[in-house]
């Protein structure tokens, strides 16, 4: 076994380490919109320097707005995949009913966290970020495809929000305290959900052959060339944004908008299919899936 997580377990920690809303952002907090809000390796905006201090910070704060509106995006379809988990086998194991309807309560409250975020920038920011969606169409397109192909792309980003945390955002001395915090809240309780989405993963990958298995990478990777696509569209919407907070057209448009769609893929893809539990987890349903993905990840890097 390449790990040790249970339901039991699981629920504990979650239980203890579970938080209320108001405990990490109130109706009535503001952002420091003197700061950056996002880590500059996820958000690689310093990195522009045909822009002036103050622009780079305007876009990171962009970026920022962009990393929550999309969790957001992703927990609203990882609410219905959960719940689809929990109903066929309600009376089995108590242990695993509860984990699992946590996990669906948690990201309910995120998803709840994330909207009262996007009020307090909306307050303090000049102009309006658009965000691609509908929700609602992004999640049928997604939740359509095979759930062991659904599940592994859950996966994966719960990992990446685990390693965005511990290895950008814990130890960046520039970004705004209150975005901080809500991201450590948000990392607490997401080390639970990478625990019960590897269980629901092995359960999902259970008596499958290596032909449905290598099936479900292909459409794994249809779900992730479908986010891309939905990144190089936000990516533009977030130099729109720029222009307007700034007013005019930013010189260098089309090299820039280059850069933050890879900015963007590393940080929402990438940085996911390079961790080190998801890569396990790959190898032990087939060691061709974790070959493949492998293959694949430079490409978002
Ligand atoms: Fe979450
Ligand atoms: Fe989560």
């Amino acid at each position: 076994m390449y790990h040790n997580f249970d339901y039991q377990a699981t629920l504990t920690s979650s239980l203890r380490a579970q938080w209320q809303l108001d405990d990490v952002l109130r109706e009535d907090q503001e952002l420091d919109f003197s700061r950056n809000f996002m880590p500059e390796s996820l958000a690689r905006t310093a990195a522009l320097d045909r822009l002036n201090p103050f622009e780079q910070r305007i876009l990171n704060q962009i970026s920022a707005h962009e990393y929550l509106s999309i969790f957001g995006i992703v927990e609203e379809f990882i609410l219905p995949f959960v719940l689809d988990h929990a109903r066929p086998h309600l009376t089995d194991d108590d242990w695993r009913v509860r984990a699992i309807l946590n996990f669906a309560g948690e990201e309910a409250k995120h998803i709840h966290l994330f909207k009262r975020f996007h009020q307090a920038f909306v307050r303090g920011f000049p102009v309006e970020c658009q965000i691609i969606g509908p929700s609602h169409d992004i999640g049928a397109e997604i939740l359509r495809h095979d759930p062991l192909a659904v599940g592994l792309v859950i996966l994966m980003i719960e990992w990446m929000s685990q390693a965005h945390y511990l290895g950008s955002i814990r130890d960046d001395g520039d970004i705004d305290p209150l975005f901080k915090s809500l991201m450590l809240n948000h990392w607490k309780e997401e080390a639970q959900h990478a625990k019960l989405d590897t269980l629901i993963v092995e359960a999902l990958a259970e008596g499958r052959s290596e032909e449905q298995i290598d099936k479900a990478i292909d459409e794994f990777f249809e779900i992730g060339a479908f986010l891309d696509g939905g990144l190089k569209v936000q990516a533009g919407f977030n130099l729109d944004a720029l222009e307007k907070a700034v007013g005019g057209r930013v010189e260098g448009r089309d090299a820039m908008l280059d850069q933050q769609h890879q900015a963007a893929r590393w940080t929402y893809l990438g940085s996911g299919m390079v961790h080190e539990r998801f890569k396990a987890t790959l190898e032990t349903l087939s060691p061709n899936a974790a070959k493949r993905i492998a293959e694949a990840a430079p490409i978002f890097a």
